[in-house]
């Protein structure tokens, strides 16, 4: 099977690009993200206390964590509830962040993001992948952008959505989430020696799937 690894910081585009590249080569797209977001979802639904690792260790015990895919778009159940619409919330994505830093967390999701990885061409987005997950995948990039043009990017988003936000309250969520996923010990947020690095801030997105396709097509030739 051919793996593409796409990491790099909150807000980058991965998920905007890795699914539009996903569609380009027929690959299927897997948002690790979200698996991180579920479990976190289920931590904030329970009142588990998440300074706690021992109490999220527990919690951990009686989570399952499936993904399906509906109309190409993957879809992540959560002991049997499809809870895709709920887990794209700040509080969400920012308590994903504070427990991914627990060693149980992270077995969970790895032997899951692992096997999909096997039955198919896949590209797959998160902070680890090309580092922890699937270091022998045939093509890495590291995805990144300034953090002003990340918080801008986020800010439009929002405002599609119907959501208000500001602008510097989002670059310093992004910046403390960054921090988080940078500096902890297990399999923190860092660029793979063999990935390609790609700084989006002056990018289209058109431009930034083209240069990923296009080192994909070197990485086929070669490996
Ligand atoms: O990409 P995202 O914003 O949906 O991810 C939410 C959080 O989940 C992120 O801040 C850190 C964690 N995460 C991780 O630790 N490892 C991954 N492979 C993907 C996400």
């Amino acid at each position: 099977m051919y793996n593409i690894a796409i990491d790099g910081p909150a807000g980058a585009g991965k998920s905007t690009i890795a699914k539009l590249v996903a569609e380009e080569l027929s690959f299927v797209y897997v948002d690790t993200g979200a698996m991180f977001r579920a479990m976190a979802l289920y931590m904030l639904r329970n009142g588990v206390n998440v300074e706690s690792e021992e109490d999220v260790g527990k919690a951990c015990n009686s989570i399952d964590i499936t993904i399906t895919y509906a109309d190409k778009e993957q879809q992540v159940i959560l002991n049997n509830e499809n809870v895709s619409g709920l887990i794209r919330t700040e509080e969400v994505g920012n308590t994903a962040s504070k427990i991914a830093v627990y060693a149980p967390v992270r077995t969970k999701l790895l032997e899951l993001q692992r096997e999909l990885a096997v039955k198919e061409n896949v590209i797959m987005d998160g902070r680890d992948i090309g580092t922890a997950v699937l270091p022998n995948a045939q093509t890495k990039i590291y995805l990144t952008a300034s953090s002003k043009e990340r918080a801008r990017r986020r800010v439009e988003q929002l405002e599609q959505n119907g959501i208000k936000s500001n602008i510097d309250e989002v670059e310093a969520d992004i910046i403390k989430r960054d921090e988080q996923d940078m500096n902890r010990k297990i399999a923190p947020l860092r660029q793979a020696d063999d990935a390609k690095y790609l700084d989006t801030s002056d990018m289209s997105v058109q431009e930034v799937v083209a240069a990923i396709i296009s080192q994909y097509n070197i990485d086929k030739q070669n490996k």
